[in-house]
C-alpha cells in the first residue's frame, strides 16, 4: 500500500540561467506535489528538486568569469531559487550535489559497488565528447562528430573505472516488460525496450581522471579519480532522502514500499534514467521507483528550445508580463504532458482569454456582480438543490470531478491537460447556465427560490473549481476563495482581464 508520494524533477546544471524547459518539469513536478499533498497530507508528499553542479561544463564556464567552480555555483544557485520562489514551486527540499550529504552518498555507494566487484579499473581508449561528457565509440560516431550534439569528438587513452552494467541487460529488459508503469508515457516505454533489444550495452566508464577534470566527486579508494558527473547526478535521488548504514544497507522513510516514486524528467535524458538508473539501484539492492515520465519538448518553431542553441525564452520575464498562474496554466493546459509543444506568446494570449478571462473569470465576476445586487453581498448560504436538468447535470459533474482528476494526475499518464480540461467543463456548464437562466428575469419575477437555487449552483461550482485548481494556479485559488468568502463577498478587480493583444 502506498501512502506517501516522493517526487523528483531534475536536477539542473547550474551552467546556464533555466528556461522555459526547464520551468516546465519543476511546475508539472510542484502541480502533483500540491495535489497529492492536498489528498495524503502535508507530510506524506515530499518534493525534491536541485542543481548538478559538477563536470567540465561547470568547470569551464567558471573558468570563463574567472571564477573557482565553487564561487561559480554558489552564484548561480540563488537564481534558481529565485526562480522557483517566483514561480511558487513548493518544494520541501532543495539538493546540490556540491553538499557533503551528497558527496558522502556517492562515495559510499561506488565503496558499496566495488566491494561487490561491480566496478573494476580497466585502460580507456576511445572518442570523447566534451560538451556532452560521452564516450563514444568509432563505430557510434556520425561523420566523425559526437552523434547527439554533433560537434566534435576527442581522442581520449586513459585509465578509469567501469561499472558492470552489461550484466543487467536481460534483468532490466524482463524488468521493463514486467512493469509497464515504469517507464511513460508508453511511448518511450516501447523507445527503451527497442534500444535495449538492438543494442549491446558497454559497461559504463564512470569515472575521469582527476588530473583532466578536478571538478567532481573524488573516488575515496582512487583519490586520482573523480566521479563521472551523471553517476554523481542521478544518487541525488537518494542521496537526498536517506543514508547508508553500516552494512551497505539504504535506509530512507522515503524510498519504502509504502512511498509512490516519480521522477519526471525531459526525454533528452531517458537514457540515463531508464538504464544507467535502474541498473545502479537493482547492483546495490534498492527498489526501483514506480515511474519514470519523460515529457516532451517546449520548442521555438522547428528548434528544441535550449541554451546551446541560443533560442531560450526566459520564464521570468513571461511571468512578469503575464503573471505566474497563466503562465503555469498555460504549459500544462496547452500540450498534453509527453508531447512536444510550440512556445509562442500568441498561444498563451489565446488561451488566456478564451479560458481564463471568458470562462472562469467571467463566470467569477459575474457571480460576484448578482450576489452584490440581489444579496446586498451576502453569500447565500445551503447546498443546492436538482431543481432543473441543468442545475442535476451540474451537481454530478461536481461529484465526479474528484474521480476525473484522479485518474489523470493520481496514475499513468500524469495528464495535466485532460484534468484541466474537466475542471473547465464545469465552469463552461456554469455559464451556460447563467445565459439560459436569465436571472434577472427570476428577479424581476420574484421567483425568490429559484433564483436563491441558482446562485447557490454557481457559488458551489466555484467552490469546487477554485479547489481543483489550487495545484495548477494556487494564487488564483487563494484569490477566488477571498473574493467569494464563506458569508460575504470581496469584490477585487476581475481575476483574469482580456488581454488585447495591440498592447502586448
Ligand atoms: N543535470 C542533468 C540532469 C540530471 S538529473 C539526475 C540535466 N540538466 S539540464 O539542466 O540540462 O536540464 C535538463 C532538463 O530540463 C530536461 O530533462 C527537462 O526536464 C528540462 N528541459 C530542458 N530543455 C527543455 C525543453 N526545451 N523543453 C522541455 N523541457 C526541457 O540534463
Amino acid at each position: 500500500m502506498t501512502s506517501k508520494f516522493y517526487i523528483t524533477t531534475p536536477i539542473y546544471y547550474v551552467n546556464a540561467s533555466a528556461h522555459i524547459g526547464h520551468s516546465y518539469t519543476t511546475i508539472a513536478a510542484d502541480t502533483l506535489a500540491r495535489y497529492n499533498r492536498n489528498l495524503l497530507g502535508k507530510d506524506k508528499v515530499r518534493f525534491l528538486t536541485g542543481t548538478d553542479e559538477h563536470g567540465q561544463k561547470i568547470q569551464r564556464a567558471a573558468e570563463k568569469e574567472g571564477l573557482s567552480p565553487q564561487q561559480f555555483t554558489d552564484k548561480i544557485v540563488p537564481t534558481f531559487k529565485n526562480l522557483w520562489a517566483k514561480l511558487d514551486i513548493s518544494y520541501d527540499d532543495f539538493i546540490r550535489t556540491t553538499e557533503e550529504r551528497h558527496i558522502r552518498a556517492v562515495q559510499r555507494v561506488l565503496e558499496i559497488l566495488h566491494a561487490k566487484n561491480e566496478i573494476y579499473a580497466a585502460q580507456y581508449e576511445g572518442w570523447y565528447c566534451i560538451p556532452c561528457e560521452t564516450f563514444w565509440t568509432e563505430m557510434q560516431l556520425v561523420e566523425n562528430a559526437c552523434p547527439d550534439c554533433k560537434r566534435p569528438v576527442e581522442k581520449i587513452q586513459e585509465s578509469n573505472y567501469f561499472f558492470k552494467i552489461s550484466a543487467y541487460q536481460d534483468w532490466l529488459i524482463d524488468y521493463l516488460k514486467s512493469h509497464l508503469d515504469f517507464i511513460r508515457p508508453a511511448s518511450r516505454h516501447e523507445e527503451v525496450c527497442r534500444f535495449l533489444e538492438l543494442n549491446k550495452l558497454t559497461d559504463l566508464c564512470i569515472s575521469r581522471p582527476q588530473e583532466r577534470l578536478g571538478w567532481g566527486i573524488p573516488f575515496s579508494f582512487s583519490p586520482e579519480h573523480v566521479t563521472y558527473v551523471w553517476f554523481d547526478a542521478l544518487i541525488n535521488y537518494i542521496s537526498a532522502v536517506g543514508s547508508f548504514d553500516d552494512k551497505g544497507r539504504y535506509v530512507s522513510e522515503w524510498w519504502g514500499d509504502d512511498v509512490k516514486v516519480v521522477h519526471l524528467i525531459g526525454k533528452d535524458i531517458l537514457r540515463q534514467h531508464a538504464v544507467y538508473w535502474p541498473i545502479i539501484l537493482k547492483a546495490l539492492g534498492i527498489r526501483m521507483p514506480d515511474t519514470v515520465f519523460a515529457h516532451g519538448w517546449w520548442m521555438l518553431g522547428e528548434d528544441k528550445m535550449s541554451k546551446s542553441r541560443g533560442n531560450v525564452v526566459s520564464p521570468l520575464e513571461m511571468v512578469d508580463k503575464f503573471g505566474v498562474d497563466v503562465y503555469r496554466y498555460f504549459l500544462l493546459r496547452d500540450v498534453p504532458f509527453g508531447l512536444d509543444g510550440n512556445f509562442s506568446e500568441d498561444a498563451l494570449i489565446k488561451r488566456f482569454n478564451s479560458d481564463l478571462a471568458n470562462d472562469l473569470g467571467n463566470l467569477v465576476y459575474r457571480t460576484l456582480t448578482m450576489i452584490e445586487k440581489y444579496y446586498q453581498g451576502n453569500v447565500p448560504q445551503g447546498e443546492f438543490k436538482a431543481a432543473d436538468a441543468q442545475a442535476e447535470a451540474i451537481g454530478v459533474k461536481i461529484a465526479h470531478l474528484g474521480h476525473r482528476l484522479a485518474s489523470n494526475l493520481g496514475a499513468g499518464d500524469y495528464n495535466f491537460s485532460l484534468a484541466l480540461e474537466s475542471i473547465w467543463e464545469l465552469i463552461n456548464m456554469a455559464n451556460k447556465y447563467v445565459e439560459d437562466s436569465k436571472p434577472w428575469n427570476l428577479s424581476k419575477e420574484g421567483k425568490t427560490e429559484e433564483l436563491r437555487n441558482f446562485i447557490l449552483v454557481l457559488v458551489g461550482v466555484i467552490r469546487k473549481v477554485s479547489a481543483a485548481i489550487a495545484p495548477f494556479m494556487p494564487q488564483a485559488a487563494v484569490s477566488i476563495k477571498e473574493q467569494i468568502g464563506q458569508n460575504e463577498i470581496k469584490k477585487g478587480n476581475p481575476l483574469f482581464p482580456r488581454i488585447e493583444i495591440k498592447k502586448v
